[in-house]
């Protein structure tokens, strides 16, 4: 089963016995001109659901009070910190959680919701003001064009778009409304709080047959290269239809349908059976949560947050109740908008033999057959992401992304239609996405920055550093929205280079302690996992990294000739 944008269907049954059928596109070849060997290396998961935990008492749980961090209503209870205990794994759609139990931010009220709203208004404080005028390929080559959109030299441009591809993967707000303060307890979270690839696998063959041939996923051609698979409408017949929103984001769904596609031809020996499928699904998922954990959350949140949470463990996520805490869906993991730049080169040569740049959303061309901005719904040639922009395939084409701070990219106030999730019946509200996300602080009650930094034993932002919030009024800069908050600490501690210590350890223990709570997850499946497939050396091990996913699912540069 799918959800649609609305999320008007439920989503995630577990797969059940499928009719069988037989792979569509043979990648076999692709996996042997990468490495010697494969099939071999490409080892059963034993599925160890052993808890690893002490399965002692939390040793440094701080009693709360006030709302239940999961939404139940009233009551504060014992808050596990260091605990390593899995129970109650979340598996389907279920509510949200929170992290920490505070008063909102603010009192919601016609001052306040016009203050966000003026915060994220096109031309307002959070607005990069990009020249658009100058075209997209002028503000990506001439960085001096758009001062602030500055680039960030330890970040690939391509993580932004894994990290949402990673974000469709655990959380989809069910439809609440912009604005309106709504119980937690009446969310719902129609991904599994897992990093599962639900919103690529759907419910399996059997359950999500539309997205199967067979086995292996349904993969269609764009003319050149690989599309997502489209009805006659153009709409993408996907997991989670929200990976058709833009180019980049809809070429990752495909490469990583193709990536299963090859594994699971490795697997096979003949016809693919059901076992092999759950091979296949086990060991695609396994070496994308590698990458979570090696290639992308270092450069969210720094190593150094990394190797802490590894070694010492959860301050702030509850691994036993593992859902998405509105903080991290609401404030912390939106910031990813702010790294999104307002073009990119898509591709090198995909254009009549030209290089494809575009805005990622021009809203003259939404609409169009073949628009000449980046956003998705639409098939045609030119249409397929060259990921040697976006990832480093050693070939010095790799670009960087912009650093994260209280500025997003000037497209992305004035978004197309089809991308504005709203509960049914409501209207459709801002097109800033910044005022979007703002105003959801008043739907989720979201606590303020300094509050959660005060919570946390961390100094919080000084006056000083919100200081343009002032003329706002509504106090939002000594109460300031937690979107808003993070996004001024990464750009105040961390020089915009990563999240500062606070959005950076809601972030990090979030994706760690979904994997931590996991039982299947490659952290609980056998001590010391690696990556068994291989790279693009011809060699397995620590180094796997999305180039080497790329190119085993046969979309990497080497494979397409540009
Ligand atoms: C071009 C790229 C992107 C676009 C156009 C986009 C657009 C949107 C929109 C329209 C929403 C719903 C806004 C609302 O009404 O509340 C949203 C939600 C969200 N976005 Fe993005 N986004 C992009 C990239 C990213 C990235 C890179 C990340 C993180 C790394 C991210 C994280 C999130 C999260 C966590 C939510 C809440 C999802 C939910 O639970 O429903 N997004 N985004």
């Amino acid at each position: 089963m799918t959800t649609n944008q609305h999320g008007n269907e439920g989503a995630q049954a577990r797969e059940n016995e499928p009719d069988g059928g037989s792979p569509r596109d043979s990648r076999r070849r692709l996996l042997g001109a990468i490495g010697a060997g494969v099939g071999a290396a490409v080892v059963l998961p034993t599925v160890a659901a052993a808890q690893t935990g002490d399965g002692s008492d939390n040793d440094g749980g701080r009693q709360r009070s006030g709302r239940d961090r999961n939404g139940a209503g009233e009551g504060g209870r014992e808050r596990g910190v260091r605990g390593n205990r899995r129970q109650g794994v979340v598996t389907g759609p279920d509510r949200f959680g929170r992290m920490f139990d505070l008063p909102p931010f603010a009192e919601p009220s016609q001052e306040l919701r016009a203050a966000l709203v003026e915060l994220g208004r096109p031309g307002g404080i959070m607005d990069a003001n990009d020249p658009l005028e100058v075209g997209p390929t002028r503000l990506i080559t001439e960085p001096e064009l758009s001062p602030n959109n500055r680039d960030n030299p330890t970040h690939t441009a391509g993580v932004t778009f894994l990290g949402q591809f990673m974000d469709h993967d655990i959380t989809r707000d069910a439809g609440s409304r912009l604005g309106q303060p709504t119980p937690a307890r009446r969310s719902t979270n129609l991904r599994s709080a897992q990093l599962d690839l639900d919103s690529v696998y759907g419910g399996g063959p059997a359950e999500s047959p539309e997205l199967y041939d067979g086995f292996s996923f349904r993969i269609e051609s764009g003319g050149q290269f690989e599309d997502v698979p489209r009805d006659d409408d153009g709409q993408a017949i996907l997991g989670d239809d929200r990976n058709d929103e833009n180019l980049i984001l809809s070429g990752l769904h495909a490469a990583f349908l193709a990536f299963h596609n090859a594994v699971l031809e490795d697997v096979a020996n003949g016809t693919p059976t059901m076992s092999d499928f759950d091979q296949a699904r086990r060991t695609v998922q396994h070496h994308y949560q590698w990458i979570v954990v090696n290639e992308v959350l270092p450069q969210f949140v720094g190593q150094d947050m990394v190797d802490s949470i590894l070694i010492s463990g959860f301050e702030i996520f509850d691994t036993d109740t593992p859902r998405i805490p509105l903080e991290f869906q609401t404030a912390a993991y939106r910031f990813g908008h702010s790294m999104i730049r307002p073009s990119y080169r898509a591709n090198l040569a995909g254009d009549n033999g030209d290089p494809f740049f575009a805005f990622v959303f021009d809203p003259d061309t939404f609409g169009d057959a073949d628009p000449d901005d980046l956003s998705g719904h639409a098939r045609a040639n030119r249409r397929f992401i060259g990921w040697q922009t976006f990832f480093d395939f050693d070939d010095g084409e790799v670009k960087p992304n912009k650093r994260i701070d209280a500025k997003m990219s000037t497209p992305l106030f004035q978004l197309p239609m089809f991308a504005i999730p709203t509960a049914r019946g409501e209207d459709l509200g801002p097109t800033s996405l910044a005022s979007r996300n703002l105003l959801r602080h008043i739907t989720w009650e979201i606590p303020s920055g300094q509050a959660i930094a005060r919570e946390m034993g961390v100094d919080p932002l000084s006056t000083a550093d919100l200081d343009d919030l002032s003329s706002l009024g509504a106090n939002l800069d000594t109460s300031t929205p937690l979107f808003f908050y993070l996004l001024r600490e990464a750009d105040v501690m961390a020089d915009g280079l990563h999240l500062g210590p606070i959005g950076g350890r809601m972030v990090a223990e979030v994706f760690l302690g979904l994997l931590e709570a996991d039982p299947t997850s490659y952290l609980n499946v056998a001590d010391n996992w690696r990556p068994t497939l291989p790279q693009r050396n011809g060699r397995a091990g620590d180094g796997f990294t999305m180039a080497d996913l790329l190119t085993i699912a046969g979309v990497d540069p080497t494979s397409r000739g540009q």
